[in-house]
């Protein structure tokens, strides 16, 4: 008997290996990585659908894997919606399909918070999300980690930063039991929900979709040990704290019974690459000059309030921690000539054991993040990469 309906099926199988993945950040405003106008009036129109059209079959061709969309509720300050740093902001589900209609291969990740959305309404959204790119849809879980998003939901009881994780870790139980209900009616008892009757179809397509997250606090780590396929955190100048996160978050999913291969990393990555170093060189400086610094103390404000780890990872001087986040969320940014970035990444892989990065775009139109894929056949050559397409498209 036909099936009366089953959709597209081009599922991204998962392969557990040691080659390196690459995830591009999509932008989701006008320029969520640097809080500058300029750079923002140099971008595409984040609001038009064809920016987003153009840009993500640019992705597929070039070799990336996955797209990863963030997302929030509030911004970060007025004067980061003068300058266009995340204001407005697009909302991560509903502008996912437009790359997956664009798109046959790529992965596409969106942000879903715990605890402002209902288990309930997730695992629809997550479930049609994945039907409708063919089962290449991967979840960045989050606990929400903003006080003024707290507020905006009129979550009264504001919990403490662990407890956020644990009512994460229970809302994916919950969403994975409505995945598996399958027509058959659930009853599902936890600490913090309780969910009795039969959910709606439609079902994910994959067995089970990705699941991506970006604690770096124990509890986040211990999070992702559990149960994550992809782990993401900043690739910060000092590259022994980078070592020393592989190495933790290594340990951590060993001990929960998994092989360290099993978690795949992202470590967040900013990018300017240029025909020849001055060139890039050149575009990085007209970057750098353009930071806005009330809209980088905004962003920091926002960035260090939530997390603990953060601060004692940034500390020292505010305007110092806030000039780094001003350019790339306070990641490094490579620079340079493809030969140049290549090198750079295969350094880094080499010193910290890192083996997967999320490009962060600073200029995002096509051509920009075209030149990326100039950088992976160096890291083929160095055995360190493989193209998607002769990987079976694996996350
Ligand atoms: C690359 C990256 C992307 C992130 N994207 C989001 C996001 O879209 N929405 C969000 O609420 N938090 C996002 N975060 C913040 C994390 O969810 C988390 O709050 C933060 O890394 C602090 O970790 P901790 O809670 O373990 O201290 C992101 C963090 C990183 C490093």
């Amino acid at each position: 008997m036909r099936d009366i309906s089953r959709g597209q099926q081009s599922m991204k199988p998962r392969k557990v290996d040691d080659k390196m993945r690459f995830g591009l950040m999509w932008p989701n405003s006008p320029s969520p990585n640097v809080t500058s106008l300029a750079v923002a009036e140099r971008n595409p129109d984040v609001l038009d659908m064809d920016s987003h059209i153009a840009l993500a079959r640019t992705a597929e061709k070039i070799g990336v894997d996955f797209v990863f969309f963030a997302d929030g509720y509030t911004n970060h300050g007025e004067h980061n919606a003068r300058v266009g740093h995340g204001e407005p902001c697009i909302s991560a589900p509903i502008w996912a399909p437009i790359v997956m209609a664009a798109t046959d291969h790529i992965g596409v990740v969106t942000t879903m918070h715990a605890r402002y959305l209902s288990p309930v309404v997730l695992a629809r959204l997550g479930a049609n999300l994945d039907v409708l790119s063919g089962g290449r849809w991967g979840w960045n879980i989050v606990p929400g980690a903003k006080g003024s998003e707290a507020r905006l939901f009129g979550i009264s009881s504001e919990i403490e930063h662990d407890e956020r994780y644990a009512v994460v870790e229970e809302t994916l139980a919950a969403v994975r039991a409505l995945w598996n209900a399958r027509g058959k009616p659930i009853d599902f008892n936890g600490k913090y929900y309780h969910l009795e009757g039969v959910p709606r179809g439609p079902y994910p397509v994959q067995e089970s979709p990705l699941i991506f997250n970006a604690g770096v606090s124990p509890a986040g780590q211990d999070f992702i040990a559990r149960n994550a396929d992809y782990a993401f955190f900043a690739v910060v100048e000092d590259l022994a704290q980078v070592a020393r996160t592989v190495e933790e978050l290594g340990d951590k999913t060993e001990a929960s019974g998994r092989s360290r291969l099993e978690v795949n990393l992202a470590g967040s990555i900013g990018y300017v690459i240029g025909s020849t170093a001055a060139e890039a060189q050149e575009k990085y400086d007209w970057i750098r000059d353009s930071v806005d610094m009330d809209a980088a103390r905004g962003w920091a404000r926002g960035f260090l309030s939530g997390s603990q780890t953060y601060q004692s990872n940034f500390g020292g001087e505010f305007d110092e921690a806030a000039r780094k986040i001003g350019l790339a969320a306070g990641s490094r940014v490579l620079v340079g000539t493809a030969a140049d970035v290549a090198e750079q990444i295969i350094e880094i892989n080499r010193q910290t054991g890192l083996r997967g990065f999320m490009w962060l775009s600073l200029i995002w139109d096509p051509a920009e993040v075209a030149l990326l894929g100039d950088v992976l056949p160096y890291l083929e050559k160095a055995g360190l990469w493989e193209p998607p397409s002769s990987r079976g498209w694996s996350w």
